[in-house]
């Protein structure tokens, strides 16, 4: 089986190409992973090569002990994954007591996973206790509009939640659980895996202060798409905050419970 024909593969590829097409992904900035199904592996396994040594992943993910996940390098740009996959992003193999990890396939030439994999994998380990093993994608990007308004919105849940949902009427639909923010941190580390993590426990998007977004979805499609609404909803915020600092007109609380209404969606009230 060729791995690069499999349609895992192959998603991944595309969210990276487009990502970088959205113009998210400047130099190295971002990174992918997603959690390999059963039949992923299955398909895969015999181009794995188990030569390389293990590595600490710097923090502890006990409920992903066996998991493979694959994942983008670290500098490695986006713009260069579809012109060449293996050598910029690799599957690794979390170990049995979940503190490290090696590669078993791709990121040659001695690259290595995306800094970001202490943040990848506790976000991927409590996405995949609180859905029940239903989100297997974890996504960073720079996404313009939204590092802009972390440096003019007050830092907070409920403020960015709010502005968001107003800017797009679907977006309540699409993000119904609302964003988090996590204040500027260093990028890499297990300080920001840990901030991020706590969020995710309740929603599927946090906002990176002054660095971008940090998402959670199902599929490529679906984590996909759900940085791209934030984005878009950021865009017109920018767009209408550079027009005038008041709305003349906006989406009421009441207009959002009869959203939730008709859409069957459940919106918190701390945020209506
Ligand atoms: P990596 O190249 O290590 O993935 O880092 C890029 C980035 O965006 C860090 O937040
Ligand atoms: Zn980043």
């Amino acid at each position: 089986m060729n791995v690069l024909e499999q349609e895992f593969i192959k998603g991944f590829v595309r969210m990276c190409s487009d990502g970088f097409a959205q113009g998210w992904h400047e130099r190295n900035g971002g990174n992918l992973t997603y959690r390999m199904k059963d039949e992923d592996i299955e398909s895969v396994k015999n181009a794995f090569s188990y030569q390389r040594d293990w590595y600490p992943i710097q923090t502890e993910v006990p409920y992903l002990k066996g998991e493979y996940f694959l994942v983008t390098g670290s500098g490695k740009y986006f713009r260069n994954v579809e012109l060449d996959e293996e050598a910029n992003i690799g599957i690794v193999e979390i170990d049995e007591t979940g503190t490290k990890y090696r590669i078993v396939w791709g990121l040659k030439n001695g690259a290595v996973p995306t800094s970001e994999l202490p943040s990848h994998l506790m976000n991927h380990e409590i996405k995949k206790l609180v859905t029940h093993g239903e989100h297997r994608v974890i996504y960073h990007c720079h996404a313009t509009n939204v590092i802009a308004l972390t440096f003019v919105l007050p830092l907070k849940d409920e403020i960015f939640t709010r502005e968001l949902w107003e800017m797009a009427t679907e977006c309540p639909v699409v993000f119904p659980r609302g964003v988090g923010v996590v204040p500027w941190m260093v990028p890499g580390g297990k300080e920001i895996a840990v901030a991020t993590s706590q969020l995710m426990k309740k929603y599927d998007v946090a906002i990176w202060a002054h660095h971008g977004i940090f998402c959670s979805g199902a599929d490529f499609d679906l984590t996909f798409g759900l940085a791209h609404t934030v984005e878009k909803s950021a865009e017109i915020l920018v767009k209408m905050l550079s027009m005038s600092s008041t709305k003349l007109q906006t989406i009421t609380s009441d207009n959002f419970r009869d959203l939730a209404k008709a859409f069957q969606v459940t919106l918190p009230e701390e945020f209506l």
